[in-house]
């Protein structure tokens, strides 16, 4: 069913045509490719350092959150501008975890550009909340437990 607010004179002449509900899954689609494409950038730095003991990726994983909450926040927007609202306690979950990687990624930083050593802890934190974040994002699917 079209929402009442996506079926309007003025947007169909916008679109010549097209109608919104093929533009906004299109919309959400792009910003679930940039999600993914964060979620690569933290995930993979986690796992490419992940037996380092120094020169531990921070910045590229300050990158990574930074673009999982703003691109997931706006996924969230667009969700329920559309029919199907998001899993509430998932995406909070989601966004505490992400939010927590963000932090621990920040401090490393921070230490890592003062010379400090014993970063590991920060590093690990910020990586397993990423990977717990892509456990949860693919495993927490109402449809896989029916
Ligand atoms: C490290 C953090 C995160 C990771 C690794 C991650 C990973 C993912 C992955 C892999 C998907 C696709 C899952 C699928 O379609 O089966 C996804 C979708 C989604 N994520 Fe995230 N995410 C993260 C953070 C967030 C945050 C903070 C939010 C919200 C504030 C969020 C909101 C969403 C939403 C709404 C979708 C559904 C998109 C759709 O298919 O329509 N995510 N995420």
């Amino acid at each position: 069913m079209v929402p009442a607010y996506y079926d309007n004179r003025r947007t169909r002449r916008l679109l010549k045509g097209h109608t919104v509900t093929s533009v906004i899954p299109l919309i959400t689609e792009s910003f679930v490719l940039v999600h993914l494409t964060g979620m690569a950038i933290l995930v993979g730095a986690f796992i490419l350092h992940m037996r380092s003991k120094d020169n531990f990726p921070f910045r590229i994983m300050v990158w990574g959150a930074s673009i999982q909450l703003v691109t997931g926040t706006i996924l969230v927007g667009l969700a329920y501008m559309g029919d199907d609202a998001p899993d509430n306690l998932k995406i909070t979950v989601k966004f505490l975890l992400a939010t927590g990687a963000l932090i621990a990624a920040i401090l490393g930083a921070k230490r890592q550009s003062t010379g400090e050593k014993k970063l590991q802890p920060f590093f690990h934190t910020a990586g397993g909340f990423a990977v717990i974040s892509l456990v949860i994002a693919v495993l927490w699917n109402a449809e896989l437990y029916v």
